[in-house]
């Protein structure tokens, strides 16, 4: 019902629609409402890139009653007080931005573009341009320091949205790559996944970076991780490219970062399995408790996971979070709830809280 359109009675009380949330799906959401709560004690602002959406502004709006985020609307004036007034919203006092309105700032910002990029075969007609492009506008806002976070990729394909926000924001110092981890709620404790989202056939030293970024990532949701390499073979069983390229990450990992668990390869039941790896494979690192961090060989295989889980496996998925970024930066899949968009805008708000710190 939440998503059809039809306005509910604003939540007034965040701890009384996680309550009633629960209830309905039945999953204890530790993990997100220590997020919340940390949300709330410094509130930063959030900008969405695609405001002139039902389910945006219905999150926006959430987050905004809640204190977990100060939103900003990026859009169609129009077509966002449209909804708006349709669905008896209340945004009161909540900044849209439309940047069309904007011609001044958007010669600023093609002009920072075009000095960073001045190199790269983009001419400051094309700056202007691509600043008509909310994703283009919205990392500007945000590598100025006009927002904390930013929100995107409800409605456009992942790999168009990512790439404004890596052009503009790019990657924090000392990373190699970005990546996008999901949360599984499992019902014992939360499972880690990654990259489910951007690097399609990662080298095996990229899959060392993706594993560190992870482990720092599953820190900041104050969990220990105990990470796998995932293949389609244990322990050297199977020969061929995914198996040799991710015992090769294992073995440079262990080096690199030597107080983390990891193990592999190894198949995805023999990491979830402590008893199967106790039996079989006793000398594993991960014997004693089994893996909660999933490290996938290539984008097709974590990205089919999380979905597959997602679709049929009960069980709640929170993500996609992207690790990283100079800033926080988070693109929503093609689709995600209200409930995924309030997710998210959480995490990126404490994200952005840590943001000297970085933490994701
Ligand atoms: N980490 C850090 N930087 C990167 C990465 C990365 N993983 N990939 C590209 N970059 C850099 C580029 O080198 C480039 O650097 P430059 O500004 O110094 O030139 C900059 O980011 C911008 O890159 P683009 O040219 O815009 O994009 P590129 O062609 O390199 O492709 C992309 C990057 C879009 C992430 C690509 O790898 C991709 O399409 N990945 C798959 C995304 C996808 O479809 N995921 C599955 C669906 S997601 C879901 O289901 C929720």
């Amino acid at each position: 019902a939440m998503e059809s359109g039809v306005a509910r009675k604003p939540i007034t009380d965040w701890e009384a629609y996680e309550d009633e949330l629960r209830e309905r799906i039945g999953i204890d959401q530790k993990l997100m409402s220590r997020i919340t709560i940390q949300a709330k004690k410094d509130v930063k602002t959030v900008v969405f890139a695609e405001a002139d959406h039902y389910k945006i502004l219905k999150a926006a709006q959430i987050v905004n009653e809640q204190r977990i985020a100060n939103p900003i609307l990026l859009g169609n004036r129009k077509r966002i007080q449209a909804i708006i007034d349709e669905n008896n919203m209340d945004l009161q006092g909540v900044r849209i931005i439309d940047t069309y309105e904007e011609g001044e700032k958007r010669a600023e910002f093609a002009q920072i573009l075009f000095e960073r990029r001045q190199r790269k075969g983009l001419t400051l007609f094309d700056a202007q341009r691509l600043m008509r492009d909310r994703n283009y506008y919205g990392s500007m806002m945000l590598d100025t320091g006009e927002a904390d976070a930013l929100i995107s990729g409800l409605t456009r394909d992942y790999s168009k949205t990512i790439s404004p926000a890596l052009q503009v924001i790019g990657v924090e110092e000392g990373i190699n790559k970005v990546a996008g981890m999901y949360i599984i709620l499992g019902k014992k404790e939360p499972y880690f996944f990654a990259d489910t989202t951007v690097n399609v056939n990662p080298t095996a030293d990229e899959l060392v970076d993706i594993i560190g970024l992870t482990a720092r990532t599953v820190r900041f949701f104050d969990t220990e991780p105990r990470v796998a390499m995932l293949s389609y073979s244990n322990f050297g069983s199977v020969g061929g490219d995914i198996p040799s390229k991710g015992a090769e990450a294992v073995r440079k990992a262990k080096q690199r970062y030597p107080e983390l668990l990891i193990d592999g390869e190894m198949q995805a039941n023999t990491a979830l399995n402590r008893n199967l790896l106790r039996e079989h494979y006793p000398f594993s690192e991960l014997a004693e408790r089994g893996a909660n961090t999933l490290v996938f060989p290539t984008l097709a295989s974590g990205n089919i996971a999380y979905k597959v889980l997602q679709e049929i496996g009960g069980v709640e998925v929170i993500g996609p979070v992207l690790m990283g970024m100079r800033k926080p930066v988070h693109i929503l899949q093609l689709g995600s709830s209200i409930r995924d968009i309030v997710n998210i805008v959480a995490i990126a708000a404490v994200d952005a809280q840590n943001y000297n710190k970085q933490s994701i």
